[in-house]
């Protein structure tokens, strides 16, 4: 008999983790039943702040295998660092051959840190016949979706499809030291930020219902800097505030990237996606924008063009917080607020979609087979970048290509 809800197990009790949980509150089809960290008192805490939401019955799991093996747990949300993902992955997989259920396993960005570990995980979760969901969030943005529609069915219908694309996602720098390492995050802003930029300028190129195979990349170029953190100033400020490890006079990331991914359409007219990501924008805060521009007609979206504003004077001294918005720069002077940010950024949407297709028993609209495609196009942004010059696409040696910033011998 059908389930009238299933039951989901986090990987995780991290920053992603409880963002996912706030916008549960508006998921019905499924209840947060688990929560599994190496940290069993984070994942203790972090079962209390979800039952505190009324999001399920939630409890704290000691290992992946007890989680997986539970018969409350149906499908598993992948939130752990990227450099345990293949590790994670492995270990559901090898539970569900002792004989555990699941339904589907949802993971966030990127799907990995390379086209070997991507193929890998994906071949190892196909094997075990599971529904697969890439969470990416951005293409639920509630003002992009209903953007997308209606340039497409007014603009698109009348004048033609959309050519340009452009997205860019932005802010001051990561709150945990392993992103800041390249051999533990896999490289540095471009790996980590542009997976958002590149897919979801795919997805406003790609006209409502058509096959993400309708547009079909031809040529990558990109580049990547170091412009703010190899600084000796915040070379310092970074081992201060991050740890020892994090050390950018000897290994740097990129805190810069832009890639320009030129694709052509069924009838072979050039589309071009231009991406921009950055780990030194000091302005309010996190801002997500697209824009997509056709012949008579343009589109675009600020998340920091909120329209609801707070002005504090001078006088207003308090403590450094992100109750204004993500990853927030400042407490004083005129500021923007995201009223939910759960909802703004896609996340509400998102895990409605999936927690659906994974009771419905059909495939979430983004599979790890597209999460796949993205770390393509991310690592030959990367090749791109070292080579200082535009690729054809797919480029050789693809599959078993890993950049300089995560093998530790990128200089900046
Ligand atoms: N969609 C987005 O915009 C977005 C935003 C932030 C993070 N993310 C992604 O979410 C994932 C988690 O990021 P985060 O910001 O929550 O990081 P985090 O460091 O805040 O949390 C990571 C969590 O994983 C746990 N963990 C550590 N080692 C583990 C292991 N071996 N197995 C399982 N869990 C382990 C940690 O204890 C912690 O609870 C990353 O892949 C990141 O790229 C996505």
């Amino acid at each position: 008999m059908k389930k009238e809800k299933l039951g989901v197990g986090f990987i995780g009790s991290g920053f992603i983790t409880r963002f996912h949980m706030q916008s549960w509150v508006a998921v019905r089809d499924a209840d947060v039943r688990g929560v599994y960290s190496p940290n069993r008192k984070h994942a203790e805490e972090t079962a209390a702040f979800a039952r505190g939401l009324r999001i399920g019955d939630t409890k704290a799991y000691g290992s992946i295998e007890e989680m997986v093996q539970s018969p409350e747990i149906d499908c598993i949300w992948l939130c752990g660092p990227n450099h345990a993902r293949v590790e994670n992955v492995e270990r559901i997989v090898e539970a569900l051959g002792k004989g555990a259920k699941l339904v589907g396993i949802a993971t966030e960005k990127p799907l990995a840190r390379n086209v070997a570990e991507g193929k890998k995980i994906v071949e190892l979760v196909e094997k075990a016949g599971l529904l697969t969901g890439y969470l990416e969030n951005q293409l639920f943005c509630p003002g992009l979706v209903r953007a997308r529609e209606i340039t497409w069915a007014r603009g698109a219908a009348v004048s033609g499809r959309p050519f340009l694309a452009r997205a860019a996602e932005e802010h001051s720098g990561p709150h945990m030291p392993w992103f800041w390492r390249g051999d533990l995050q896999g490289g540095g802003v471009l790996n980590d930020m542009m997976c958002h930029s590149l897919e979801v300028s795919r997805y406003m190129l790609t006209k409502p219902g058509a096959p993400r195979t309708s547009i079909k990349p031809v040529q990558v170029s990109a580049q990547i800097a170091s412009l703010k953190w190899s600084h000796p100033d915040y070379i310092q400020q970074l081992k201060d505030t991050m740890g020892p490890e994090v050390d950018y006079g000897r290994h740097p990331a990129e805190d810069f990237a832009r890639a320009t991914v030129r694709y052509e359409d069924e009838t072979g007219r050039p589309l071009i996606a231009e991406a921009t990501t950055s780990w030194s924008f000091v302005g309010a805060g996190l801002r997500l924008s697209m824009e997509l521009l056709g012949p008579e007609y343009s589109m675009s979206v600020n998340t920091l063009e909120s329209g609801t504003k707070l002005f504090f004077s001078r006088k207003v001294q308090g403590s450094a917080g992100e109750d204004l918005v993500e990853k927030q720069n400042a407490e004083q002077g005129l500021m923007p607020l995201v009223g939910s940010e759960t909802v703004e950024y896609g996340y509400e949407a998102e895990n409605r979609h999936f927690a659906r297709a994974f009771l419905d028993g059909v495939q979430p609209v983004e599979s790890w087979r597209a999460g796949l495609e993205v770390v393509e196009l991310l690592m030959t942004a990367y090749m791109s970048a070292e080579q200082e010059k535009a690729l054809a696409w797919k480029p050789e040696g693809l599959e078993n290509f890993i950049p300089a910033v995560a093998r530790g011998t990128w200089k900046g």
